[in-house]
């Protein structure tokens, strides 16, 4: 199959195709979505296949309105309302109880529930209303791989296998958007997956949020599916540098040692020292979590393309955005950190 690349004007193309049970690649403002019509079961079947994705993992049912969402849930907690009215369209997918016989279990994995989103993206809702159908969107990435945040890294995992991809420009935030489970007996909400949507400002509009620290952590055996397989990763192996220019020093010391060949990931401060001592670099530019989170993935992308043993990226304090960012990359470097004082033990 040729793999289309659409501008986003392309609407009318794009829809038809989702109406006929094809796959489109759409922008949204984190990461690219693999589209599909949620309600048709062999069309949510292929995105599984093209993905390589395992199937009880369940995905997010991406809608154009809250409208559209009534039609599919048994109940809509009071809290929905306000986080609706303050984070939709935005990077907040919300769960809900899902009406029996709604979805396929290929959409929800098997569960009771389904997760909703209303991507801000003007192209994309427009796809949606013009399709006037709910669309499947997991990141249009092969399963394992770093999130899309072009069209480019779409087309690099999924040509031969999709119908099209919608080209909107780079993705504006970067990492996945915040999953909030409004299921939960007590009434209080759960994010499970952090995203830039966060616990602090869900909290200025309802109430206490608890955060699953299962999901955040993975020490522990994982409740929702989705966390227990590893994500984001490059080929290449990652590690995390905590602290400033000196621990990064004495990292690269570390791998220079061992014959490694080494990428770095960091703001410019960090690149423009040590660009002539590594192999190859990723510059997320100044020093802020916002652009780093923003550039996480196509640096992992575009490092683990150069030949390079080991990739060092830059921390940034679990706080807001931070959570959210060290969550994908702990993913991306299988947890693995590096200390001043933990590196020549
Ligand atoms: O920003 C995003 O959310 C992107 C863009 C394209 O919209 N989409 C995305 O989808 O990240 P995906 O399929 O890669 O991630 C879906 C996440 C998984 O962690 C999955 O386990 C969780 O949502 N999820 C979906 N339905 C769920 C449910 N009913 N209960 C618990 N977790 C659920
Ligand atoms: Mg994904």
């Amino acid at each position: 199959m040729e793999t289309k690349q659409y501008t986003a004007d392309k609407i009318t193309q794009a829809a038809e195709l989702i109406r006929k049970g094809e796959l489109i690649a759409f922008p949204t403002e984190t990461v690219y979505g693999l589209g599909a019509n949620a309600l048709d079961e062999h069309a949510v079947k292929k995105v599984y296949a093209v993905k390589g994705r395992p199937s009880d993992n369940p995905l997010i049912v991406h809608v154009s309105d809250f409208e559209m969402v009534k039609d599919y849930v048994t109940d809509i907690p009071e809290k929905t309302e306000k986080l609706v009215d303050t984070f939709w369209p935005g990077p907040l997918t919300l769960i809900f109880n899902v009406n029996a016989n709604a979805f396929s279990n290929t959409v929800t994995g098997g569960l009771r529930t389904v997760a909703f989103r209303m991507p801000n993206n003007e192209k994309t809702l427009e796809l949606i209303k013009t399709a006037k159908l709910p669309l499947v969107g997991p990141s249009a990435n092969t399963s394992g791989k770093p999130s899309p945040t072009t069209a480019k890294h779409v087309y690099h995992d999924l040509h031969g296998k999709i119908a099209g991809i919608l080209d909107d420009g780079p993705t504006q935030i970067g990492v996945e958007s915040t999953v909030l489970d409004l299921t939960a007996a007590d009434g209080i909400p759960v994010i499970l997956r952090p995203g830039a949507v966060t616990q602090e400002q869900l909290e200025q509009v309802v109430g206490k949020v608890r955060v699953d620290q299962h999901l955040i952590s993975e020490k522990e055996a994982p409740k929702a599916p989705g966390m227990k397989y590893k994500h984001y990763s490059p080929e290449v192996p990652v590690w995390i540098i905590e602290g400033d220019q000196q621990v990064f020093r004495q990292a690269i010391e570390w791998a220079k040692n061992k014959n490694q060949r080494i990428g770095l990931f960091a703001d410019e401060q960090v690149i423009d020292m040590f660009s002539n001592e590594v192999e190859a670099v990723f510059s997320f530019g100044e020093h802020s979590v916002e652009q780093a989170t923003k550039l996480l993935f196509a640096g992992l992308r575009s490092l683990d393309e150069q030949p390079i043993d080991v990739i060092f990226a830059q921390a940034f304090p679990e706080s807001d955005l931070g959570i959210a960012y060290m969550n994908r990359l702990k993913k991306a470097a299988n947890q693995k950190s590096l200390k001043i004082d933990s590196i020549f033990e």
